[in-house]
């Protein structure tokens, strides 16, 4: 595989061809390693147990065509700290996909450019489980966007457990982005698909069980990201992005954004079975990810990071003008407010800056919430992000900690501190890849004060290539309940 130190930009890769999500911040690491005694610049808070985990995108192979980002095996990223102390790890998921490749030597899959037609009967695309990661019921879910087997790790060694079926119970997949509602163990997740009723939602117990599955009829099939939560209803997304259904006939991906459509948001109680879900119109957009929901009086208000162009790029020419007309993100804070008892939406937009990956204060999920930790898009082509923004929801307004030219950070999940009362009390962890080193570094801020920069750096020896989802599991709930 081409390991190439330097980043390329997009004009580069237009120009060369070489692909920019396999160089550079990118580029694939080939090592499994537990790093301990690691150096440390300034101090770890004592207060500051836990694990942060980050998954993403990283090939065992070298790829067959085009890659797309999207497509690399899920590779899960830690440093556990415990006690001043930090290790590192890093681990591929064991996917059925993953061991399948590893045994053959080879992909057996093709990228979601390239068309499907000779990858494995029945199984059009990898199911690779490299989007997201949460904690539930003393174990990390490995989740994957197009809706796969979640997969279990256990949160320290970071060891495949595997498929995660809830005891049997699981009866769909699991798209990235269900959410745990820490204060009730819940776990509520969604999937969708090509078949009526193209979506589906439940909730799984603390203790790991699905109790309630249900079927969500959407007008035909979309391509939902994330939901939200409050502490009595979910909300589920119906937008107007599409899978083009021409190229779906031809078994290929080709996105189609339809601005006469409206989104539509479905609100329905925990519990609710299909008939209680009401639906709120509003704008024609897309949304990746929101940030948090609650509720409000007679209104369910969520926040959200709305994207402003969802269609892809159309002025981009040459062999990878596929790949990277798609990977491009330019959204924005916004506001929605359902109104049960009218049944009306209203919506507004809370601050115009790119920033997307927000990150809250996990035990405010659900409930009236103050901040939120987005990360910056800088202007670069190919999804860098360039600084944390400490969002203040009530005004708009935002601090930004700039990590520095040559600087990319990563989704920086908060951690709380023990017995804190505030909502913005804690820590917040991002990897980041300095290029001029060549190596990352986790950063560790004050949630209340972001622009004073890091508290500490914990020095990596290696490079965490830029990645997707990370969570804080604190040391409390790890498995046994110490660090
Ligand atoms: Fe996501």
């Amino acid at each position: 595989m081409t390991l190439h130190v330097d980043r390329i930009d997009l004009a580069d890769a237009i120009r060369t061809g070489v692909n920019p999500y396999l160089v550079g911040p990118y580029a694939p690491t080939r090592d499994e390693l537990t790093l301990t005694d690691l150096e440390v610049v300034g101090e770890i808070p004592d207060d500051l147990n836990g694990v942060y985990v980050r998954n993403g995108p990283n090939p065992q192979h070298e790829p067959d065509g085009r890659y797309h980002w999207f497509d690399g095996d899920a590779m899960v990223h830690s440093v556990h700290i415990a006690d001043g102390q930090a290790t590192y790890r890093n681990r591929w998921v064991r996917t059925d996909g993953f061991q399948r490749e590893r045994q053959a030597g080879s992909p057996l899959w093709k990228g979601i450019i390239e068309p499907p037609g000779d990858n494995p009967p029945g199984e059009p695309e990898k199911d690779t489980a490299n989007t997201d990661i949460l904690f539930h019921n003393e174990r990390l879910l490995a989740l994957w966007y197009r809706s796969g087997k979640p997969y279990a790790l256990d949160p320290v060694t970071l060891e495949t457990l595997g498929a995660e079926d809830f005891g049997g119970t699981l009866r769909c997949e699991v798209s990235a982005h269900a959410k745990a509602d820490e204060r009730t163990g819940e776990l509520m997740f969604f999937d969708y698909g090509m078949k009526p009723p193209y979506m589906r939602y439940g909730v799984v117990s603390p203790q790991g069980v699905v109790r309630h599955f249900i079927g969500i009829d959407l007008p035909g099939p979309r391509l939902p990201h994330d939901m939200a939560i409050t502490d009595r209803y979910s909300i589920l997304m119906d937008l107007p992005l599409y899978n083009d259904p021409e190229a779906t006939r031809h078994g290929r991906f080709k996105l189609f954004f339809d601005n006469d459509k409206p989104s539509r948001f479905g609100v329905i109680p925990r519990f609710g079975n299909s008939a209680r879900v009401r639906w709120f119109e509003a704008d024609p957009c897309f949304i990746y990810h929101s940030v948090n929901s609650w509720e409000e009086g007679d209104e369910i208000v969520m926040d959200v990071c709305r994207v402003k162009h969802p269609e892809p790029r159309t002025d981009l020419e040459g062999p990878l003008a596929n790949v990277l007309s798609y990977l491009r993100l330019d959204a924005h804070m916004h506001r929605y407010r359902f109104n049960l008892r009218t049944g009306k939406t209203t919506e507004q937009t809370i601050d115009d800056d790119n920033s997307e990956f927000p990150s809250i204060n996990n035990n405010v999920l659900g409930t009236p919430s103050r901040y939120a930790y987005n990360m910056h898009i800088s202007p670069e082509s190919t999804l860098l992000f360039d600084g944390l923004m400490k969002y203040d929801v009530h005004t708009g307004a935002a601090e930004t900690h700039w990590f520095g030219d040559g600087r990319w950070g990563s989704e920086a999940p908060f951690a709380p501190r023990p017995g804190s009362t505030e909502e913005d009390d804690g820590y917040l962890v991002s990897y980041v890849y300095d290029e001029r080193e060549g190596l990352s570094e986790v950063e560790v801020l004050d949630a209340r004060d972001v622009t004073a920069g890091p508290l500490c750096r914990i020095k990596l020896p290696v490079r965490v290539p830029i990645g997707f989802h990370a969570t804080w599991v604190p040391a409390e709930r790890l498995p046994g309940g110490s660090a």
